[in-house]
């Protein structure tokens, strides 16, 4: 219905860059370009006068800076989601400019699908405009609540782990939430490759300050599409040396208190590191395979974290790879390891092999048994972290 649309209103002085906004969103059904100005000053009259539901506002603008500009249209339209629009170099700025308001940010150049995506969920996840003291945390995060930790891990390495995380953290965004997968798999971390994503920063930046402010902690990440945030792995492998135990803590500790849920994909070795985050996380999704080898490695681990005290039901063990052509059951693997088995995902290799090959996860592909055998893991993670009521609203909100 043309009234449900969300009324977007352009501020950038490029010609060029107006006309080629106005045209991506022309092609959105639930979008609708209200206004366009090329000056700050015409660009705050416009938000006044029409209230959009969202303003896509160039940081660069000639007379005004982008962080007055936010001040000012968060005090004529409060109601207004503002995303500003930069280029990398602008970080500084952009920093400044979320403390004065603005939601999100689009780093130029930036896809179509990006574009839409992002002023979609500002719009989903809209709220008052945050009343944020001088160096308070970044809107749209550090809500004082502490975020939950899903560490994914195995004791066998390529048994699946970094497909579970990938795919477990994408089917656990929901608008009304924010989950960050952080890649801690270290010091070849691949989940830029499993969601074909790239960017200027990466966990090393983040574990080289000595304080991490909220600021910092976001502009390292990089937006997926579905909305969920991501933190890369160090793009040489060196780099991962910064990444010591205690610098994991810094990292996990600020981003608790940005997210609701963060998802942590993790190496086999049992580094200072992997053990902090082990010992961090409110749930451990143990990745096993119905093999031999795999399950021997299973069952060191169930003895070290015995020892190391943690409860039973901190630790969600599924099996990956599943075919019953095998010969080990679920059964057989829960009476070997003496714990149930959470969830079972089964083998399937050319829908995989496409999933990570063209960098799109699988979630997408709803009807394939994989896809709902991660939705239904999702949904125990929920239920490990929730309580039942937190499950049953958020379930009904997103209709599943
Ligand atoms: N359910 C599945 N069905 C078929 N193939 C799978 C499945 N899960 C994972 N794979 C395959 O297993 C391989 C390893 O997957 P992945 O990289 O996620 O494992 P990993 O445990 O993170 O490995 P590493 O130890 O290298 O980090 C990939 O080639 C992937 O295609
Ligand atoms: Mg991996």
């Amino acid at each position: 219905m043309a009234d449900q649309r969300i009324r977007v209103l352009i501020i950038d002085d490029v010609p060029e860059t107006r006309e080629n906004l106005k045209k991506l969103l022309m092609f959105e059904h639930d979008m609708e370009v209200v206004g366009a100005a090329a000056t700050a000053e015409e660009g705050i009259r416009l938000a006044r006068d029409l209230q959009p539901d969202v303003v896509l506002l160039d940081i660069n603008l000639p007379g005004m800076s982008g962080i007055s500009a936010v001040e000012q249209i968060m005090e004529v339209a409060p109601l207004t989601q503002v995303v500003m629009m930069s280029v990398q170099s602008d970080a500084d700025y952009l920093r400044r400019a979320m403390l004065a308001g603005a939601r999100d940010f689009l780093a130029k150049p930036f896809s179509a699908d990006e574009l839409v995506a992002t002023v979609r969920r500002v719009h989903r996840t809209r709220r008052p405009p945050p009343v944020l003291p001088p160096t308070g945390p970044l809107p749209g995060g550090g809500r004082g609540t502490q975020g939950k930790v899903v560490a994914v891990y195995s004791p066998k390495g390529g048994v699946g782990t970094t497909l579970i995380a990938v795919n477990l953290a994408v089917a656990l965004q929901k608008p009304e939430r924010r989950v960050a997968l952080i890649d801690a798999s270290l010091p070849f971390g691949d989940i830029g490759v499993f969601l074909n994503l790239q960017g200027p920063r990466s966990i090393a930046d983040l574990a080289r300050l000595e304080e991490i402010d909220p600021e910092a902690f976001t502009l390292s990440l990089v937006s997926h599409v579905s909305g969920l945030k991501v933190l890369l792995a160090p793009p040489r492998p060196e780099l991962a040396e910064y990444v010591t135990a205690e610098a994991m803590k810094r990292i996990l500790n600020m981003a608790r208190t940005l997210f609701d849920i963060v998802v942590m994909d993790t190496t086999t070795q049992p580094t200072d590191t992997t053990l902090l985050i082990l010992d961090e996380a409110d749930q451990i999704v143990l990745v096993v395979t119905p093999d031999v080898p795999t399950i021997k490695n299973a069952r060191l681990f169930f003895d070290v974290i015995t020892q190391l005290n943690y409860p039973p039901q901190k630790t969600l063990m599924i099996l990956n790879k599943m075919d019953r052509r095998f010969g080990i059951t679920a059964e057989m693997v829960e009476q070997a390891l003496k714990h149930p088995v959470g969830a079972q995902i089964p083998w399937d290799e050319i829908t995989v092999l496409n999933s990570i090959n063209k960098g799109a996860p699988l979630v997408a592909q709803r009807s394939k048994p994989i896809v709902q055998a991660i939705l239904q893991l999702a949904g125990r993670v929920e239920e490990a972290l929730f309580a039942p009521q937190e499950v049953e609203e958020a379930r009904k909100r997103s209709g599943r």
